[in-house]
């Protein structure tokens, strides 16, 4: 450990002077929340306008009899007024959004009452089709300004959304349609990515075959194709909104109304609905988007995160917006039309805090540095990181040659469940350590405990715990309160559970090693490998499947396949291909396998449980400690894997 120690990059001295807090001021403000919490958070709660001041700060439980989590829970307040009403008295004429398009000819900006009048005229777009408080609306845009738009409409008027990646399949969209039965669905004629459509409203209709509780869908156009209209249930957005009047009084809501549902995946089953509601997560996402990005009014911020993700949720719509921020809103990739986009863009916006994730530094850093160093990238002050570990090359490179050794780098550790950033960094208070995420924020309370629960102090490597709860906690899995109780508070009881690795040095700096359960992280997208092999075992030809992750140099962890076929089917490259196709049409392009091992049989104990600890050992290629494997049924079975690998 004493390697990442003399690697500590102490705080600019410009930034501790400059920045919310120095490091004094974060240990006393982290003292206080946890110490003094009603305190803290009357302070801190007031980075939103509540309509009703809540009086009663938090009843959250982790305990199964009293089990619940509510925060500021009288109070009221409307999201979307936070984000834009708020804002125009001072901030009217300031860019929110500067969108560019995956076609780099491409721009269109929007001030605070450009963003306000659209919201507003789509809010009465979805009350004309019939929306109203409580209804759940799925969104599944690309990334243009019309997706922000929409997910503030709907807390305009206290509908519940729900947006799906745009990389998802039709079959994975009417999944998540259904499982929360929407009434709308609000989508665009195609996205633009790398140079090429993604078509999405075609995806749309597949999906609602599938789908009798949608009555309408709402389409922005955007590339401008053509597309069959159904009569009575599509609507073009262009149309309605020469109807919709550009004001909408905000819904009062409750503190705890539910804000929006974000699908994401397990170790089991189907992915879930987490629920986030809206005043503490409201709190949650400013809070931390001001203190760990540092946010001034004039400065360009931007999160290259797509909508479709938490990352998305928090740090381009709610974050930013709550605090006024003007930010980039970006449709494309960091490679197209060439490397040096990402760096093209930061340049000609001059953004000043870029946030982004490790997969596409990797992806970047292979391509060499010529493509950094032919732009200037003078603006840029601060950096940020998330989505998965950042390997200690990665971030040198973030730090060297993107930032010229000159902006701190905030490495931010988060979960769609956890609503904001939780272990992370902060600029002018925490001295940075590359592939740390270092310290807990405001009012979180982590903790290591080894496989039996057993609590661990000090320094220690162990599972990561959260003790108490934080006001942007998720609330519940939509439809399913138990299964909320039971995936998160069960392993060890009373305290919530993230499904992570971590490491606490001698600083008390934190180090997340990566997921202990089935969950994959490919190119920093959350995969459970469950759902991998429901897809393939949906395959006639496949018996059975077994899916671990497997190192990858860019994406992180790749997709690492067992397939069993039926008896009488041969295994083929052909089939191979015809399996891979398969996935990428039941999930999505980010699904696709890397490998597919045909396996006559997989591993198994005497009770006919697979053993993936070896068919992880297996895909990394570390056979040489395989552990025991004298509980195995046939553990011929293994040597047959070991040397029908790379076929
Ligand atoms: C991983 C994304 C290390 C982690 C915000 C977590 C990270 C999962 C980091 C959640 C980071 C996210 N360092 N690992 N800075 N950020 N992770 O729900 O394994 O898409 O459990 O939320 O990503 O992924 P999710």
């Amino acid at each position: 450990m004493g390697a990442y120690v003399s690697n500590l990059r102490s705080v600019p001295s410009e930034w501790a002077s400059r920045a919310y807090v120095d490091a004094a001021g974060h240990a006393e403000k982290y003292r206080r929340s946890v110490a003094e919490p009603e305190a803290f958070w009357r302070e801190e709660s007031a980075c939103v306008d509540w309509i009703k001041p809540w009086t009663k700060l938090s009843d959250s439980s982790f305990e199964e009899t009293d089990f619940g989590i509510q925060w500021f829970a009288d109070g009221t307040l409307n999201v979307s007024a936070n984000c834009l009403d708020r804002h125009l008295t001072e901030r009217g004429d300031t860019i929110a959004i500067i969108w560019e398009g995956d076609d780099p000819s491409q721009q269109r900006t929007l001030t605070y009452r450009d963003l306000h009048q659209e919201v507003c005229r789509f809010a009465n777009a979805l009350k004309m089709l019939g929306t109203t408080k409580g209804d759940r609306v799925t969104i599944y845009m690309p990334m243009i300004p019309e997706a922000a738009v929409a997910m503030l409409a709907c807390s305009r008027i206290g509908a519940i959304h729900s947006v799906v990646f745009g990389g998802f399949s039709p079959e994975a969209l009417a999944g998540r349609i259904q499982d929360c039965d929407s009434k709308l669905v609000v989508t665009a004629d195609a996205g633009m990515r790398g140079g090429k459509q993604v078509p999405l409203k075609a995806n749309v209709d597949q999906a609602l075959k599938h789908c009798p509780s949608v009555a309408a869908v709402l389409t922005v156009r955007h590339v401008g194709i053509d597309l069959p209209m159904a009569e009575g249930r599509d609507h073009w957005w262009h149309n309605l909104r020469e109807r919709a009047l550009p004001e909408c009084t905000p819904e009062e809501m409750a503190a705890e109304d539910p804000l929006f549902i974000l699908y994401t995946s397990g170790s089991t089953g189907k992915p879930k609905g987490v629920l986030h509601t809206t005043g503490g997560y409201l709190v949650w996402a400013a809070m931390t988007h001001h203190y760990v990005f540092d946010y001034r009014p004039g400065e360009v911020y931007w999160c290259a995160a797509d909508i479709g993700w938490i990352t998305g949720h928090s740090y381009v719509v709610y974050g930013p917006l709550a605090n006024g921020a003007t930010q980039v809103m970006f449709e494309g990739v960091p490679s197209y039309p060439d490397h040096s986009r990402f760096w093209q863009i930061v340049d000609r916006h001059q953004v000043n805090i870029f946030y982004g994730a490790p997969t596409a530094l990797r992806a970047l850093m292979r391509e060499g540095d010529e493509w950094v160093q032919k732009t200037s990238r003078s603006s840029l002050r601060l950096l940020g990181s998330v989505g998965e570990p950042i390997n200690p090359e990665a971030w040198e490179w973030y730090w060297r040659v993107v930032g010229e050794e000159r902006c701190p780098i905030v490495d931010t550790w988060w979960q769609t469940e956890t609503g904001a950033a939780m272990i992370t960094g902060m600029p002018g208070a925490v001295a940075m350590k590359p592939g740390s995420a270092s310290l807990p924020m405001f009012g979180v309370v982590p903790q290591l405990v080894d496989g039996d629960g057993k609590v661990l102090d000090d320094t220690a490597e162990g599972n990561l715990c959260i003790t108490q709860s934080w006001p942007g906690q998720m609330r519940t899995v939509w439809g399913d309160h138990k299964r909320f109780f039971q995936t998160y508070f069960t392993t060890y009881p009373g305290k919530y559970f993230t499904g992570d690795g971590c490491r606490r040095d001698e600083d008390g700096y934190y180090w997340i090693t990566g997921r202990v359960d089935d969950v994959i992280n490919v190119s920093g997208h959350r995969m459970g490998t469950a759902e991998v092999e429901s897809a393939l075992v949906a395959h006639a030809k496949v018996a059975e499947a077994a899916v671990v992750g497997m190192p990858h140099e860019i994406k992180g962890q790749g997709i690492y396949a067992y397939v069993t076929l039926n008896a009488g089917e041969a295994a083929s490259d052909k089939v191979r291909q015809e399996l891979v196709h398969w996935v990428r049409h039941e999930i999505g392009p980010i699904a696709t396998p890397d490998v597919i091992h045909f396996a006559p049989a997989l591993p198994k104990t005497r009770s006919g449980k697979i053993m993936r600890r070896i068919l992880r050992k297996i895909a990394e290629g570390d056979t040489s400690n395989l552990g025991d494997i004298s509980t195995l049924a046939d553990p011929l079975v293994v040597d047959g894997l070991i040397a029908t690998k790379g076929d």
